[in-house]
């Protein structure tokens, strides 16, 4: 279950255990849930030896929560994991934006895969395309013989279809197998099924199967989001109508910068990332089959373009979706064996993969706004540097109080923080 209420005020005021603990209370986590996020629940190295190989240690980053989502009526805290600075203040500040008209709606797709099998050495490409989609029947019963849990679950080879293309080893037929994963990524059940009919492609095309492995372009399992930000919800201060117009206006200039730019899509895509592969990686997700299907989705049929579309309605309020792919599984995987990941599915209260995709989404298109937001007016070094400066008075030496102290000295004397001043300030304090 989601929690309750989203929009958990001053947050940020409290010290990191009081923060753990009263998330905690709102997501009804066990106490081992609780530890998994402390330094002493983290990972353990038996566990960590038996995930990959010759295994020395761990590597920590921050787990850090994004408040205010409310995703079609539901209200989650987001776990987000990585290093940059003002990435999870910005999803939380724009997701409050939009719950005025009622937060994020999706429409996801139901979570089908694809399986590619290659096929070389056909004598007649063409007809032994044909004669794959004339077994189609039999080739999809026998995936399903090959996962009975699967199609329990309402999941299983749903179509097959086949193409020849054109390469620099002469012509291949290329088939691929639609699986429905339901709550799984899929990886394996696809890769199984799809090693498994091989053998039967091969005697139906007279051809050699080469390659049968998942596809990361994963157009069937396409997540959807939307969401709508009035003028008023757009200002800084939250009640200036025309202000509010002013920023829209520039939201959408700088969408239209990418639309038209590849090299400015995939900056602004890095930032509709930069909430996606978080999330992604807080759950245990592999963020790379969802960094690599993002990416190649931005540029599936057309040059490469942004991930997001912003447009006005008639009454000038600013609409934004996400449309990609979006392969997670709540089943098998990290998730399963990462005590962090555990605990952060259990803050989120998601119950199916297809949950998890809309939260995905939802923080990807609200990273995104922020972005666009913050370029299109003040830039958006103010905010970074802001929160920066405390990773920066840590690179220049301070210790304990002494990074609080430099950091707000620097903020409040306003103007450029960069690493000298960062310096002076430091040794300002010290009296050196
Ligand atoms: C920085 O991590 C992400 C941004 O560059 C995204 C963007 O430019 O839209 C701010």
């Amino acid at each position: 279950m989601p929690i309750e209420n989203s929009r958990i005020g001053g947050l940020y005021k409290l010290s990191v255990s009081d923060r753990r603990k009263l998330l905690a209370e709102l997501g009804d986590l066990s106490p081992e849930q609780v530890d998994a996020w402390a330094s002493s629940g983290e990972l353990d190295e038996e566990s960590a030896d038996r995930m990959i190989e010759n295994v020395v240690g761990t590597y920590s980053l921050p787990i850090g929560v994004a408040t205010n989502f409310v995703i079609d009526g539901s209200h989650y805290a987001i776990p987000f994991v990585l290093e940059e600075p003002s990435v999870v203040a910005a999803a939380s500040n724009m997701a409050k934006r939009c719950l005025g008209n009622g937060g994020f709606t999706s429409d996801n797709d139901d979570p089908v895969m694809i399986g590619q099998i290659q096929v070389v050495n056909c004598e007649d490409p063409e007809g032994a395309r044909s004669s794959v989609i004339a077994a189609k029947e039999d080739l999809v019963s026998s995936c399903n013989e090959v996962d009975p849990i699967l199609v329990k679950f309402g999941g299983g080879c749903r179509d097959i279809e086949a193409r020849v293309i054109q390469t620099g080893s002469g012509p291949m037929v290329i088939v691929h197998i639609l699986v429905d994963c339901r709550d799984a990524m899929g990886a394996n059940a696809v890769n199984t099924m799809a090693e498994t009919i091989a053998p039967k492609i091969e005697s139906i095309t007279g051809g050699t199967v080469i390659l049968r492995i998942i596809s990361n372009l994963a157009v069937h399992r396409l997540a959807r989001v939307s969401a709508v930000f009035s003028p008023v919800e757009m200002s800084d201060s939250g009640d200036d109508a025309e202000r509010g117009a002013q920023v829209i206006d520039g939201v959408i200039q700088a969408y239209h910068f990418a639309e038209a730019d590849p090299f400015r899509a995939t900056t602004h895509n890095k930032g509709i990332m930069n909430a996606i592969s978080a999330v992604a990686i807080a759950c245990g997700q592999d963020w790379r089959a969802i960094e690599s299907g993002a990416h190649s989705y931005a540029s599936h049929d057309r040059t490469y373009g942004s991930l997001t579309k912003w447009s006005k309605d008639e009454e000038g309020n600013l609409v934004g979706s996400i449309e990609l792919p979006m392969a997670v599984g709540l089943v098998g995987g990290a998730v399963r064996v990462h005590p962090a990941a555990q605990a952060n599915v259990a803050l989120l209260g998601v119950e199916s993969a297809d949950e998890l995709s809309k939260v995905m989404a939802a923080a990807g298109l609200a990273q995104n706004l922020g972005a666009l937001r913050a370029l299109a007016t003040v830039g958006i070094q103010a905010g970074h540097m802001k929160l920066h400066v405390r990773n920066m008075a840590v690179t220049a030496g301070a210790v304990g109080e002494e990074v609080d102290i430099v950091a707000s000295r620097l903020r409040e004397r306003g103007g450029r923080i960069t690493q000298a001043a960062v310096i002076e300030a430091l040794e300002e304090l010290r009296g050196e």
